[in-house]
């Protein structure tokens, strides 16, 4: 847990922070952007998922029964949010091939920085089903406070954000409005400058996902 805020947790393992250190750079290009989103994403599962909880399954091997584990309760959600949450979508399913995919469609309005909504389609909410909602970046946190306002309102009751960088606003805003859902960063960073981007940050995730500027 953070010190500054009880409901974040900043991955900090080696391989994590030093694809995030690439991924930074104004020197790095769309095609590595992409790959590095889809590894440090799927490390940033690996570490999210580690108290998943268990139960116990009877395997048959080829010499005798043994007694092994599988995960319980429903299968996971993955949520990205449109457009750049998708970014983080493949790398998550490495590890977890048969989790549930919905899609929240926001855009932050570049006047207000205020989130406009325009597409929403989960997987059945389900009481046991853990729901992980994706977006590379948590700026003000009205994207991801409203995302999770949407989820909540469909009947999601566990729900984890996976963002890759945040800004203490961000956090604070989730902390205020969703103080139940624990958000898990890869970097928190220093601040937002006038237009609401992360500092330093690694500029704007969706084009330099997608090539669009
Ligand atoms: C970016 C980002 C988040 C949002 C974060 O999306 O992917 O969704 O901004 O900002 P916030 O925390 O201040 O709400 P953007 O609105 O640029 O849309 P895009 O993914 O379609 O490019
Ligand atoms: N959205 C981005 O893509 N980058 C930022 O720094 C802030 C919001």
């Amino acid at each position: 847990m953070h010190r500054r805020f009880p409901n974040l947790t900043v991955l900090d393992h080696p391989l994590i922070q030093h694809k995030l250190s690439i991924l930074r750079s104004r020197l790095t290009k769309t095609k590595k952007f992409r790959e590095l989103v889809d590894e440090i994403s799927m490390l940033m599962a690996y570490e999210v998922t580690k108290d998943l909880p268990t139960e116990p399954v009877e395997v048959v091997t080829p010499l005798e029964s043994t007694t092994g584990v599988h995960i319980k309760g429903k299968k996971l959600a993955l949520v990205p949010i449109l457009r750049a949450g998708l970014g983080m979508v493949d790398g998550i399913l490495k590890l977890i091939p048969s989790a549930r995919i919905g899609h929240i469609g926001l855009y932050r309005d570049h006047e207000t920085l205020e989130p406009v909504s325009y597409y929403l389609k989960i997987p059945p909410t389900d009481h046991e089903r853990d729901f992980f909602l994706l977006d590379p970046m948590l700026a003000t946190g009205g994207s991801a406070s409203a995302a999770a306002a949407q989820l909540k309102r469909q009947g999601a009751a566990y729900i984890s954000l996976l963002s890759l960088v945040a800004a203490p606003p961000g956090v604070q805003r989730m902390l205020d409005d969703h103080p139940d859902v624990r958000v898990f960063v890869a970097g928190l960073d220093r601040g937002l400058n006038d237009s609401g981007y992360i500092l330093p940050g690694l500029g704007d995730a969706g084009d330099r996902l997608f090539g669009t500027k």
